[in-house]
Order: C-alpha cells, then structure tokens, then sequence
C-alpha cells in the first residue's frame, strides 16, 4: 500500500519575503508534499492568490468569513487536515498575533485551533526583528512549542539594511519541513521511548528526564578543588521545566546555591566521576539533558592529606589526567540504555557554531545547545542566556531570553520530539 502523501499548510504572511515561498512551494511539491495555502490579506499585496494556487494546485484560502470556503472545508478542519503549518514569511505583525492568541482572520484562526505542529520562519527588518516586542513573541512562540527557522543575518531589500531579519532560504525550510516530517530514526541508537504517554495530561507525563547542571569540584586534597564558574541556573531551570510538563526528572547536580527545584528528584554530586556513575545508575531514561559544566581535567592523585606549604621553597606541580567524558558515555549507550533524545551544551567564547556543530558529531548526541560564555556576555552566573539549538538538520538562533524561558522553550521542544517518535513507531 502506497504512503499518503504528507500535507504540508503554508500560511503566508504579508513581506517582502513572500515571493520565496512560490519557490518553497515548489520545492516542496517536488519532494512529494501536498501543499495548501492560506494567505493573508497583507499577503496578497505582495503575491497573487493566482499564482501560489497555480503552485500548489489547490485552491487558495483567505476568508474566514467566506461562505464558500466555511461551508466546503471550515478553517477547523483546514488546520487539522495539515500534518504540519508552516508560517512563511511571518511578519512581525503575525507572530505578534499568534503569541497573543489572537484569530481575527483565517490565517490567525487556522493558527489558533490547529493541534499539529508549528513551524515559523520570520522575516523582517533587522529592527523590527531586535524590537523586544518581536523578542518577547519569538520567546512565547517558542515557549508554546513552536518550532523557528531563522531569521537568517543578511542584506535586506531595503537599501543599505543588514542584519538579522531575511527569511531563512526555501531549501533550508524545507529541510526544517522534513525533519518535523520524517519518520523517526529507528535503530539501535534510537529505541523507542520507554512508555508511552496518555492520551490526556501533561505533555511529558510518563517520561524520564535526566538532568545535570551546575559545576563539578574535582579534589586537589581534602579541602582544595578545582572548580569553574558555572552556577546552575540553567540546568536547574530545565529540570524545574521538565516537571512542570509531568516528565519524572532526575537533577544530577554538581555544587550550587541553587534551590532544589519542586517535585524533582535531587542527587547531589561533587566530581566528574561520580556524575556520571550517578547518572548511569538513574537509567533509563526517555531523555538526558547534559547542562553541567563539566571538569575537563581532574588532578592524577589528590592528596588524602592537606598539602603543606612546610617552608617548601616550591609550589607543588599537579599533575593533570583527563576526566570521563558523560555526553560522549551516554550517547554510546547500548539498546534500552540510551535515552531517545541526549542532549549536550557547549558553551564557547569564540566560533560557538561551529565548535557546536562539530561536537554533535563527534559525542554522538542529538542536540546541542550552544552558548557564547565570553565574561562580557555574562551568561555565566547571569540570568539571561542566548542559544543556538544545533541539530542534524541545522541550526535555530534562539533570542535572548531569561534562563527560564529558554528552559521552558527547550522542554516543550523535547515534548514535541518525543511526541513524533511515539507517533511515529
Ligand atoms: C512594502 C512593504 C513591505 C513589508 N515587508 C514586511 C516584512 O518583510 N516583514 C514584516 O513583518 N512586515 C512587513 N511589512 C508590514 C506588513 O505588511 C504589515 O505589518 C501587515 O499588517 C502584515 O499583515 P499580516 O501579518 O496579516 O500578513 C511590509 C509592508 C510594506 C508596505
């Protein structure tokens, strides 16, 4: 039995921007989607109705109040149809509207009564991208587990405009498009989740989430370590975010002033080595989140005794070894053990991509979650962080946001890849 094609519901919003998405369409047809479009009455300033249903050779929808359409399809039943909606280009107007909840004409009320995923792609003048009213959307979109591609940095159709604000390219929506889309992996790397959730209740109710945050304090003798400087906020806001939505959440913490977040279950560690034993004995697990700012190095042989300065004219020399790498150690776990979803963080002072692209591939984890730790972007310690989200199928610029909100926006993402994988097997 042949495959239903996948439906893919393109909302286009009215910019500039909108002329790339009769090549998204396309594309997209090529591909074996079948596509349907609404757009808005901006919309159509910009590109006609004629030539997007030329395109997607359907009829094209712009009326909530349109007898016709209401009476043949209904804009519920046009959201639900969708296996997925993608907003492209989405104003600022748009995103603005969908973060308040608004539906006052069909592209917002498509929006509003969809149960399927979400996937944006803004695209806008770089300052009205940078205005924190925008922020503050792009935040809550993310926050109610909308998915972002872009906006990309570039040169605008405005003359002498650059910044962040180009709508990210058709052939890198469609990638995005086909990762939401694709059937799971399957395989030994990726068992499928260990119990599926109910119907009802919290999206993560059910789920095992495996948590580590803070730094590692690793022995020079009894009462010296080294140490660094992270603080815990971040991981421990995740794992606050994970129980939240239901997950069961085990927090593997390293020394912090943290409070201990409600309903999660705290195990308290101080090196490396006994992060990762405390973390292998809390398998399985539907999840791991590796937040912990990890020792690289541990000193070959602490001292069971204080080191004496005794008069010595010279200061010891300590010699270094390398500590067990737990990002690396649990994505290699075997059939059962590893979790469905491992996801590490790197935090970099200089080229954070890159470096972040390249460490997904070489620990074998699925996500990373890369920030720029340089001392004058104070996300160390601080209370606001700005990541970059790297997968195998790009890479999200996520806006600034408080350490919560990214949190918040990370768990409902997980809760929507999870959901996928448990639909999908
Ligand atoms: C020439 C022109 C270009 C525009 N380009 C954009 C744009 O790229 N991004 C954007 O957010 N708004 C842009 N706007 C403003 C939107 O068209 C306007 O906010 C409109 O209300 C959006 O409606 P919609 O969100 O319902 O599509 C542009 C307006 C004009 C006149």
């Amino acid at each position: 039995m042949s495959e239903r094609k996948k439906r893919i519901l393109l909302v286009i919003g009215g910019g500039i921007a909108a002329y790339k998405c009769l090549e998204l369409i396309r594309r997209a047809r090529e591909r074996g989607y079948a596509v349907r479009a609404v757009m808005t009455k901006a919309a159509a300033e910009f590109v006609t109705p004629l030539s997007v249903g030329a395109l997607t050779g359907d009829r094209v929808f712009q009326d909530l109040f349109s007898l016709d359409d209401e009476r043949e399809i209904g804009h519920i039943r046009l959201s639900r149809e969708a296996d997925l909606i993608v907003v492209a280009p989405a104003t600022a107007d748009l995103m603005a509207k969908m973060a308040g909840g608004h539906a006052d004409d069909l592209a917002t009320a498509v929006l509003l009564a969809t149960d399927k995923p979400v996937l944006v792609a803004p695209a806008m003048n770089p300052y009205m991208w940078r205005h924190p009213a925008t922020q503050r959307n792009a935040a809550t979109l993310l926050a109610d587990g909308v998915a972002l591609i872009g906006p990309n940095v570039g040169e605008m159709a405005e003359r002498n405009e650059t910044g962040p604000g180009r709508m990210a390219e058709p052939h890198e929506i469609l990638a995005a498009i086909e990762a939401r889309l694709a059937p799971a992996p399957t395989g030994l790397l990726a068992p499928p989740p260990l119990i599926t959730p109910p119907a009802e209740g919290l999206p993560l109710a059910g789920r095992h989430v495996i948590v580590t945050s803070g730094p590692t304090h690793e022995p020079i003798d009894p009462v010296r370590y080294i140490a660094n400087r992270s603080s815990g906020k971040q991981g421990h806001a995740i794992a606050a975010a994970a129980a939240a939505l239901g997950a069961r959440v085990t927090l593997v913490s390293g020394p912090t002033t943290q409070p201990d977040p409600k309903g999660v279950d705290v195990i308290r560690i101080e090196a490396a080595r006994d992060m990762l034993a405390a973390v292998k004995a809390a398998l399985p697990a539907d999840c791991a989140i590796f937040a912990a700012a990890v020792a690289d190095w541990r000193v070959a042989s602490a001292s069971d005794e204080k080191i004496k300065k005794d008069g010595k004219s010279s200061a010891p020399r300590l010699e270094l070894i390398e500590n067990p790498d737990i990002l690396k150690t649990i994505a290699h776990e075997g059939p059962g053990r590893r979790p469905s979803l491992v996801i590490g963080f790197a935090a970099e002072t200089e080229n954070v991509v890159a470096y972040a692209q390249k460490k997904r591939k070489s620990k074998g984890c699925d996500w990373i979650v890369a920030n720029d730790v340089s001392p004058e972007t104070g996300i160390m310690g601080g209370d606001r962080n700005t990541v970059h989200l790297v997968t195998a199928h790009g890479v999200e610029d996520w806006p600034e946001m408080d350490k919560g909100a990214v949190a918040e926006a990370l768990m409902a993402r997980v809760a929507a890849h999870l959901r996928t994988m448990t639909a999908d097997v």
